[in-house]
């Protein structure tokens, strides 16, 4: 095998027909525990399929933030993971928000302690704190404005031209979007376990493997990675991105739950997931533990259950507010 070749088989999504797949007897179970609690079902792009098939609605951190906050049911079940379910609880705190695994974390939010922010705040009493969305409800209550992958640019873009940014918790993202925006700012040394696996070597051997593919790649993947990518954006707009593109083969540098979304929404088009040095996907396995059995569990029990302090909830919905507003 050639140095210029990944030594292990890539895995390849092909064109789906039939994606109309019946039902599976959980499903059916969940969907009725689902109208029998009046409860709205949140999934992340990144999510089983066997989930995000019958969630209310697929998207990523930004558009789950809006349809959370919009939420009229009176229970929230939310399929992603725990920031995303505290974001659910903050933005509509009188509803009942269920996560199907509690220990569903991020390594991202686990990269910025609030204690340690608390400190350097306490040292840099001027800076202004723009926090990406993965990070702890402690975290949020802390910072002057949240932003997401889908949004960096644009709140960046509006943060008073005076202030000192500091940019937390990922540095992968904040150094993209401090190369978009021309702003300067300093960064948290955080980072996503599974993102910053991908490396330029696996990415340049995979394309030499498929010629015709298009790189789409995660903000959250280290410089080399991105600048190797033909385009780098949010779970979302890798959908719109590969709808549009009049590519035909997309290598896709981020989790693969996410190409289950794009093979239903893109279906004529052949997706082959990001690969790593040693492997042909990358899966969060905090993502991963959500499953469908723990999904029908929480319906059944309401629980496990999002609760935080009442005074962190109010901190935490002030930067997270501003970030809504300003991305409209
Ligand atoms: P998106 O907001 O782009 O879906 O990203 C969330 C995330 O956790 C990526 O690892
Ligand atoms: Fe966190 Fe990375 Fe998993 Fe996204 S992929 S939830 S950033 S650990």
């Amino acid at each position: 095998m050639s140095i210029n070749t990944l030594n292990y088989e890539p895995l390849v999504y092909k064109p789906k027909v039939g994606m109309d797949v019946p039902l599976t007897a959980i499903q059916e179970e969940v969907l009725r525990l689902k109208s029998e609690r009046n409860a709205i079902i949140l999934a992340h792009n990144y999510q089983v399929d066997a989930i995000q098939r019958i969630a209310d609605y697929v998207g990523d951190s930004l558009g789950l933030a809006y349809k959370a906050e919009a939420a009229d049911e009176a229970v929230i079940v939310f399929c992603g993971v725990h920031f995303m379910a505290e974001t659910a609880k903050i933005v509509n705190p009188s509803k009942t928000v269920v996560l199907p695994d509690l220990e569903a974390g991020c390594s991202l939010a686990d990269s910025c302690p609030a204690e340690q922010l608390a400190e350097y705040k306490k040292k840099n009493p001027n800076t202004y704190v723009v926090a990406y969305i993965n990070c702890s409800a402690a975290v949020k209550a802390l910072c002057d404005v949240i932003c997401t992958s889908g949004n960096a640019k644009k709140i960046i873009e509006q943060v008073p031209a005076e202030k000192d940014i500091l940019f937390v918790p990922d540095q992968n993202l904040g150094q993209w979007v401090a190369k978009q925006t021309g702003r300067s700012m300093k960064l948290w040394p955080g980072s996503c376990y599974a993102h910053v696996l991908f490396t330029q070597q696996a990415i340049e051997k995979i394309k030499v493997q498929f010629p015709q593919a298009v790189v789409v790649a995660h903000p959250e993947c280290v410089e080399t990675v991105r600048d190797n990518a033909d385009e780098v954006c949010s779970t979302e707009k890798m959908i719109v991105f590969c709808q549009q593109s009049a590519a035909k083969e997309f290598i896709v540098v981020t989790e693969p739950g996410m190409i289950h979304r794009l093979q239903r929404e893109v279906p004529n088009k052949t997706f082959i997931a990001g690969p790593t040095d040693s492997c042909a996907c990358n899966e969060c396995r905090f993502m991963k533990m959500n499953t469908i059995e723990k999904l029908r569990d929480c319906l059944r029990e309401l629980g496990p259950q999002i609760r935080m302090e009442e005074e962190i909830r109010k901190q935490a919905y002030i930067p997270i507010k501003r970030m809504l507003e300003w991305s409209k």
